[in-house]
């Protein structure tokens, strides 16, 4: 099941300025913010909390970096939304049925989690991202 919006993420140039930014704008403790760097996407991530959901700031950490290329496209911007489910296998094999295709098969995304991202030419060029939270 598809339980909430468990982010939504911008692509920034410069992660310490845009934290700083959005961390004043929500009002947020520093101590409250975790910043990690996920290998597998290339990126460097900050996650600033607010309620239920996070914003999540993605920074490229090489130039082959998928992130890379958007920001190269379309400068600082929204990015993704990430909605969190808590069976992945059960959510990509409904979106496999309504001819929807994802991005390669789940993998390890910024906490360890299982992530997948669906093809944005067929979900109105939003990219979405589904990520497994297990309860
Ligand atoms: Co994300």
């Amino acid at each position: 099941m598809i339980k909430k919006i468990d982010h939504i993420a911008i692509a920034v140039q410069n992660l310490e300025s845009a934290l700083e930014t959005f961390r004043n704008i929500l009002g947020c403790a520093p101590e409250a913010i975790t910043i990690e760097e996920v290998p597998s996407e290339k990126v460097r991530i900050a996650f600033i909390p607010i309620g239920e959901t996070k914003i999540e700031l993605l920074q490229p950490i090489s130039d082959d970096s998928p992130i890379s290329k958007f920001l190269q496209k379309n400068g600082d911007g929204m990015h993704h939304i990430a909605l969190e489910t808590d069976d992945m296998q059960k959510e990509t094999s409904r979106i496999a049925t309504l001819n929807l295709t994802t991005l390669g098969s789940p993998k390890k995304g910024a906490g360890g989690k299982s992530i997948v991202f669906l093809h944005p030419k067929e979900t109105n060029r939003v990219l979405v991202e589904f990520t497994e939270h297990q309860s």
